[in-house]
């Protein structure tokens, strides 16, 4: 219980990765807020970690609209009292060609997985980590200082946050604020590989079993402990070394 009464928000915890995160930090003893576009889907979610034992809420929040994640960080602190760890879970992804991209669609993905992580960063940077330290990890991709077919939104967005993951590192380090990155590779049974898996058949990818939500929540419960107290700005791939390969052969 190494979280007990800690106070966790993840965004996108509804489903896949985000909502193995909640389960995994909830079974550690954290009080857990999850957050996402689909009502409906955080009810079902918050039923399922409270039939788990986990203390769980959820509000609706489109991490796109900086009025909303200032209301989701402020509902946290007034339902909670705190706020230790922010996960930056929330993404939007398609695969698709450039030539096959408008530019609405380029713009979508780069305003929920960067300017959303911003966005989230921000309001709870002012609501309470400037005054009280906290942990951030950001969920972004092995996909930095490659060329990535069918993924130049989210490749280019997912750069930004690891950028970002530094710098708030940097700028925020002396409020006892730490920042890191996790980049997960192939994730079972999300919306993410299964859109992907097609395009991506053949690839290295496909050659690699895929890791489980609670593989990459593993990581995130290492990275929030006292026991990663110097680890801060590094994005850190959880992955198999499948982001290495794909630099190596340039997919
Ligand atoms: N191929 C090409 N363009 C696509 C696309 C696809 N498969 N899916 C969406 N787009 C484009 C749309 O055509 C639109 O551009 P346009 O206005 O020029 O036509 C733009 O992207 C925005 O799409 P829209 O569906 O209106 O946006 P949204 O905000 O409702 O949802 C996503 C955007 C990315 C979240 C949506 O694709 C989605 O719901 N994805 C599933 C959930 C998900 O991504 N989970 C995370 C996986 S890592």
């Amino acid at each position: 219980m190494s979280l007990r009464g800690k106070a966790v928000l993840i965004t996108g915890g509804g489903t896949g990765v985000g909502k193995g995160i909640a389960k995994h930090l909830g079974a550690l003893g954290a009080k857990v807020a999850i957050c996402s576009r689909k009502n409906e889907i955080l009810q079902a979610t918050v039923a399922e970690l409270q039939g788990a034992g986990i203390q769980a809420i959820a509000q609706e929040c489109d991490i796109r609209d900086p009025a909303a994640v200032e209301a989701t960080a402020a509902w946290v602190l007034e339902q909670y009292g705190r706020l230790d760890v922010l996960v930056n879970n929330a993404a939007g992804n398609f695969p698709a060609l450039i030539a096959d991209l408008s530019y609405n669609g380029f713009k979508t993905v780069v305003d929920i997985d960067l300017n959303g992580t911003f966005n989230m960063s921000k309001a709870c940077y002012e609501a309470w980590f400037k005054n009280h330290g906290g942990n951030i990890v950001n969920i972004s991709a092995p996909f930095e200082g490659a060329g990535i077919p069918y993924q130049a939104h989210a490749a280019a967005a997912k750069a930004g946050v690891n950028s970002l993951t530094r710098t708030c590192a940097v700028e925020w380090r002396k409020q006892g604020i730490r920042v890191n990155a996790i980049e997960p590779g192939a994730v079972d049974n999300t919306a993410g590989v299964d859109r992907l898996a097609a395009p991506l058949t053949g690839s290295t990818l496909a050659d690699v079993a895929p890791c489980t939500p609670t593989d990459i929540a593993k990581a995130v419960e290492f990275l929030v402990s006292d026991d990663a107290v110097f680890i801060n700005g590094q994005c850190i791939a959880v992955d198999s070394g499948t982001g290495v390969d794909l630099l190596k052969l340039n997919l």
